[in-house]
């Protein structure tokens, strides 16, 4: 007997293109990315990956189009989007400081749901809530206050409340800057297991992180796409050395220098100062260092 066929499972984006007063900051970009596949965004300061997750979330309006699950995103309210099953976390944690662990996870399962189930679930803890902190690993911290957490912690939570939202693509932007080795490594864990079954792009400027965990890579520069593949792929490709490295040229520095602290201990591009705050930072809930 035939299976209903499923929506496919697969973000598609063709042509995205966002500009701000006549500045392209993102300029026809395609990207297609498989549940399962856990795919890097990286790319110099400015590249435009923090603007295709404001794109793809509602947050910046984008001409092209991009699909999930065959559904539209573009064009619809950040809200709507959330609802199809897209979720982002921000570049500086964005959680509520002053209520726990569990008010915030709540209140994201919440977000969803009718005034009556809100008030049932307030009973105990919902099952969506006790499973999202049992797989960002904060059970026991569930009554302390999200503003006690370390800084990987909180990045956690944020990944819970994607998860209690039942997030099926999970757009994260630089989930490991400024967390400790271990903080990394235990991140680099969830997101192989959230991924197991999700669709999964992480913009990240640590390359040992990302020489690690990747699946796959894009790279983007000034707004377009650079360079795709492997990490072994995108490490060999004379383009991405140029413009991480300002020379296309094998008799320098490969891009293994850069990728490969072993090879190069600056590690550069883990050490980038923080971006400026994107607009969209501005409607985080709070900003919470
Ligand atoms: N709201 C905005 N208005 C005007 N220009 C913007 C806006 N948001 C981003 N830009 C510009 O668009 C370009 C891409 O910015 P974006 O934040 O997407 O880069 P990024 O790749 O995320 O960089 P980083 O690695 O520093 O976070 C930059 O030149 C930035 O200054
Ligand atoms: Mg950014």
């Amino acid at each position: 007997m035939n299976q209903p066929s499923l929506p496919p499972d697969y973000l598609e984006i063709r042509g995205l293109t966002v500009t701000f007063d006549g500045f392209v900051a993102v300029d026809h970009v395609d990207l297609t990315v498989f549940a399962k596949d856990l795919r890097f965004l990286i790319g110099p300061n400015g590249a435009g990956k923090t603007t295709i997750i404001d794109a793809l979330t509602g947050l910046v309006p984008a001409t092209g189009y991009a699909r999930y699950a065959d559904k539209d995103l573009l064009g619809k309210k950040p809200h709507q989007i959330a609802r199809l099953g897209v979720g982002r976390t921000f570049q500086t944690a964005s959680v509520f400081t002053e209520l726990t662990v569990l008010q915030n996870l709540d209140i994201a399962a919440g977000a969803g749901r009718s005034p009556l189930s809100l008030l049932r679930a307030r009973r105990g803890v919902p099952e969506s809530v006790a499973s999202a902190l049992e797989t960002i690993g904060l059970t026991r911290e569930a009554g302390r206050l999200a503003g006690a957490l370390s800084h990987g912690q909180k990045q956690w939570l944020e990944i819970g409340m994607l998860l209690v939202q039942n997030a099926k693509v999970m757009l994260l932007d630089e989930p490991v800057a400024g967390m400790s080795a271990d903080e990394r490594d235990q991140t680099g864990a969830l997101l192989r297991r959230v991924g197991a079954d999700r669709t999964v792009i992480i913009v990240e400027h640590d390359m040992d992180f990302m020489r690690q965990w990747a699946d796959s890579v894009t790279v983007l520069h000034a707004g377009a796409v650079l360079s795709e593949g492997s990490v072994a792929q995108v490490q060999a490709d004379p383009k991405v050395q140029e413009v991480y490295l300002g020379t296309g040229t094998t008799t320098n520095p490969t891009i293994d220098a850069v990728i490969d602290p072993a090879i190069d201990p600056a590690a550069e591009l883990s050490d980038m100062p923080p971006a400026e705050p994107a607009a969209s930072e501005v409607l985080a809930p709070e900003v919470s260092r």
